[in-house]
């Protein structure tokens, strides 16, 4: 991959700085850096298995929560060994700069709140928490792991034997309302929307771009491969994040590592 050419990440740095309420849309792209695959991507993308994307939809959980469990095995190693990537922190130094007013991410990882971001919407919900689909009893991501290592599968409900059911939106459900709620109002309100690897073809998260194009933003993408919104961006960049990351926040005197961490 060529790397990014200087004159559009300076002219990136340009739109940061002048901006002051920038919203981050993140999607898989963020964390492929961190050993998570993403869903989309030729090399490794996850939904290249299609048995694998039925699995883990919402009819797959309901019509074989056995193989659902089974298939969530197989992911869930690397995202519990996941580590933020510089991208995860240049957007929470973003933040606490008081430059970026919230990240929208369709990641479930939880990567965001660990580099230290604060206001995280979580359009597709997260592996951190979960329910029963019965009597609604929550259940956090260990209590269930202790379940599984229990060997019960699919993990029920101790209170009524209900499935218990990741927090996380599959193929076929509903978003939360409150989280689409407070991204439409972000997106709505701020004047740079900066969208780092996501393909946007997912709605109703691909159509935030539109909205926030229409109330007035300026878009940038950074992205390896082009997204069906590269046409109505400011600036499009198609190279690796780490790279886009790592200069943007050179060139403003940030120190992409965890807080305490001297630089290399
Ligand atoms: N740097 C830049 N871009 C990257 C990198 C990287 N290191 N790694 C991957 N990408 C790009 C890929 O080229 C791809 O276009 O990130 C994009 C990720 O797209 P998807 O895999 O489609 O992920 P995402 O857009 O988050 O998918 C949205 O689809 O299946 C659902 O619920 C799932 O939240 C997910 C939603
Ligand atoms: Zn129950």
């Amino acid at each position: 991959m060529t790397p990014p050419r200087n004159d559009a990440l300076n002219r990136v740095v340009e739109h940061l700085e002048r901006a002051t309420r920038v919203v981050a849309l993140t999607g898989a792209g963020v964390s492929t850096e961190a050993g998570i695959p993403d869903f989309r991507s030729s090399e490794g993308g996850l939904w290249n298995d299609l048995h694998l994307m039925v699995s883990l939809s919402s009819w797959g959980f309901r019509l074989a929560p056995g193989r659902f469990y089974a298939s969530i095995l197989r992911l869930l190693p690397p995202l519990l060994t996941a580590q933020p990537t510089r991208t995860h922190y240049l957007l929470a130094e973003f933040e606490r700069r008081g430059k970026l007013t919230a990240v929208i991410t369709q990641n479930i990882d939880g990567l965001h709140q660990r580099a230290g971001s604060r206001n995280v919407i979580e359009l597709h919900g997260t592996y951190r928490r979960a329910h029963c689909v019965d009597c609604q009893h929550a259940y956090t991501f260990e209590e269930v792991q202790n379940k599984i290592q229990r060997q019960e599968l699919p993990p029920r409900c101790h209170r009524c034997r209900g499935l218990i059911k990741p927090d996380v939106v599959l193929f076929g459900d509903l978003l939360p309302s409150e989280a689409l709620a407070r991204a439409t109002e972000a997106v709505q309100q701020c004047d740079l929307l900066l969208i780092l690897g996501s393909s946007l073809v997912v709605y109703p998260a691909a159509d935030l771009p539109r909205q926030a194009r229409e109330a007035g933003a300026r878009l940038i993408i950074v992205n390896l491969e082009p997204t069906p919104y590269d046409h109505r961006a400011e600036i499009v960049i198609h190279a690796p994040l780490g790279e886009f990351s790592q200069f943007v926040g050179d060139r403003m005197g940030m120190n992409l590592q965890p807080l305490g961490v001297p630089p290399q």
